[in-house]
């Protein structure tokens, strides 16, 4: 059964509070999260806080030309990908190895990971972000697997 869970972040404060939050429930599991959204919707962002929230101190950025960049934490590394650069193609072709990080403990982020429907094989997270003209953003969260699932329901508690 597909979970979901909605948040309206008015300020880059609620979304900063919203990370924090799903940082603590992923911090000892890890998941694999697929990012949706407009340019500058607030994907980046939300990586940006959940990093911090785990302690890393480097600057968090889209790896919009290097498709992917790393960051370790004290509990587990957080791999942040972008494949915005990639033709529709190359995105099938990139499947196989994102697959190698939906495994074990890592949180690993996709921006722009425009599967079809059905073509990711393992558990993982959808999030969704829309926005109007000012800072509100609404972040859609959505499980696929089981592991997915209890991070949602953590986030309704
Ligand atoms: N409530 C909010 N939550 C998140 N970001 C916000 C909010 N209000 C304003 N912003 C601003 O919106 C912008 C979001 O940019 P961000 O780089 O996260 O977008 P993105 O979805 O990753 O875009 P891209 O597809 O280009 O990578 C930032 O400049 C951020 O400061
Ligand atoms: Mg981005």
């Amino acid at each position: 059964m597909n979970k979901s869970f909605e948040i309206l972040c008015k300020t880059l404060e609620d979304t900063r509070n919203f990370a924090i939050n799903f940082a603590k429930l992923v911090e000892d599991e890890g998941c694999f999260v697929c990012l949706y959204g407009d340019i500058g919707a607030g994907k980046t962002a939300f990586v940006r806080y959940v990093a911090q929230a785990l302690g890393v101190s480097e600057k968090v950025t889209s790896p919009s030309f290097v498709i992917l960049n790393e960051y370790y934490t004290s509990k587990l590394p957080i791999y942040h990908f972008d494949l915005y650069r990639l033709e529709n193609e190359g995105v099938k072709t990139i499947l196989d190895e994102l697959s190698q990080y939906s495994e074990g403990k890592q949180i690993t982020f996709v921006e722009w990971a425009q599967f079809s429907q059905n073509q990711i094989p393992f558990d993982y997270l959808e999030i969704d972000v829309t926005y109007d003209d000012n800072d509100f953003r609404k972040y859609s969260l959505k499980s696929y697997g089981e592991k997915s699932a209890k991070i949602v329901e953590g986030l309704k508690k």
